[in-house]
């Protein structure tokens, strides 16, 4: 038989499968799996009526281009639309600034591919986006994690680190973050923090890579819109690379999504994208262009608050009345996940073996660290299960807590009795 691994590119010899994916393959795999793994929409929030009607009219067989190549920048009137979409979030859009990408990891394949060289600098949240990790480590990129407070990323700890790496001769290229509801924690960058972001960049001279898939997903209790206004509304200077999705308020199986950035880099990114998919598919891109001429997005969007509102509700309620005084995590005010906090004893990844016994898996925070830390946290997301099956979930993932932290009671007893 061929050894193929001697054919593998060294990027390629690197490359890890996603944890959440492997988690995605648990629960395939075994039966009555109650999963707060993967970061999925609720299905039964999918307008399916509509998108029936749309898909019907397109395929009318009228218009051949709806199944025909187009512009690798994307479906014009679709370009009209986003434009459209970030006029309302405060930022000016010419079509030069603008395009379409088959979701937004591909936007981050293409940030990646077009700016980091093999071992250059880009920092990231701690705890940071899987999907933005694999991007920047498929290119060989030096992953460089900065710790976050309440209020997002700790900006001292990133002006220090910025210090460190430039007096050991490394350029940093770019800061990732992911303002809205981040992807692990749900945090939310706090107002004067997102301007001394922009000013530390360009004092530093690093490009911004404001990720902000879940920005529309606020919940009306404890947030506003004004919260989540994205840093590139105040970028004067070309500083910020702007990625969104129609993933998280339409349907994630469409792949639409987009970048705004600088017309030059726009230009490249284009270009890089030639060679991985010449475009976005033209049936998506139309399907979600209609969704918005007809207002679909726009209804949809006080609907999907509430609705996963109600759900992190459920999911809060529960943690609190089964777990309350073991474990700790920041409220989200948005977005589709809970960042939970262990006894530090126990390590989340260790305990995926005993969660799924009880009937339940999750994502052990590690696989959103650059280097193993905090091993006693998981991520939680609650966007997918019924809220009953919330509830139930929750118990299950106490009674798996509560016998990994007597088994390591036991442990630590049978440590301190030898002799
Ligand atoms: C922070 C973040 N960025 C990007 C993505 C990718 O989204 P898309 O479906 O548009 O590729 C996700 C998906 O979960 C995400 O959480």
């Amino acid at each position: 038989m061929t050894n193929h691994n001697q054919f593998l590119s060294r990027a390629a010899e690197q490359m890890k499968e996603s944890a959440i994916r492997r988690m995605g393959s648990v629960v395939a795999s075994a039966r009555d799996i109650i999963s707060f793994a993967p970061g999925y929409p609720a299905p039964e929030t999918f307008p399916w009526t509509e998108f029936r009607e749309i898909a019907a009219d397109l395929l009318s067989g009228e218009d051949p281009g709806v199944l025909q190549y187009g512009p690798t920048r994307g479906h014009r009137p679709l370009l009209g639309a986003i434009a459209g979409i970030m006029s309302h979030r405060g930022i000016t859009c010419p079509a030069e600034e603008l395009l379409v990408t088959t979701g937004s990891q591909q936007g981050l394949d293409l940030v990646a591919r077009v700016l980091l060289d093999p071992g250059d600098v880009v920092l990231v949240e701690l705890p940071s986006y899987t999907g933005a990790l694999t991007a920047f480590r498929n290119v060989q990129a030096r992953i460089i994690g900065v710790p976050q407070e309440a209020d997002g990323v700790d900006l001292a700890a990133l002006d220090a680190t910025h210090e460190r790496l430039r007096r050991e001769g490394q350029r940093v290229k770019m800061l990732y973050v992911v303002p809205n509801f981040q992807n692990p924690t749900g945090l939310l960058i706090g107002l004067p923090k997102r301007q001394r972001l922009l000013e530390w960049a360009a004092r530093r001279d690093v490009l911004l890579v404001e990720d902000d898939p879940y920005r529309e997903l606020y919940f009306e209790d404890s947030t506003t819109e004004a919260d989540v206004r994205p840093i590139k509304v105040d970028d004067r200077d070309g500083r910020v690379i702007y990625l969104s999705s129609f993933s998280k308020t339409l349907a994630p199986g469409y792949r639409v999504a987009w970048i705004a950035a600088p017309a030059p880099l726009v230009t490249k990114f284009e270009m890089a994208k030639q060679a991985e998919d010449l475009l976005t598919g033209s049936l998506d891109q139309r399907v979600v262009y209609e969704a918005c001429r007809r207002g679909v997005l726009e209804r949809q969007l006080p609907l999907l608050r509430s609705h996963y509102q109600h759900k992190r509700d459920v999911m809060e309620q529960a943690l609190t009345r089964e777990l309350a005084d073991t474990v700790r995590w920041p409220a989200p005010k948005g977005g589709f996940f809970l960042w939970l906090t262990l006894p530090v004893e126990i390590d989340a990844d260790a305990m995926i073996p005993r969660a799924i016994e009880h009937g339940v898996i999750y994502v052990a925070g590690e696989a959103f660290f650059v280097d193993h830390q905090a091993a006693n946290t998981m991520r939680l997301s609650f966007s997918a299960p019924t809220p009953q099956r919330i509830e139930e979930g929750v118990s299950r993932l106490a009674a798996a807590l509560r016998s990994e932290i007597e088994a390591s009671v036991r442990i630590q007893k049978a440590g301190t009795s030898r002799p």
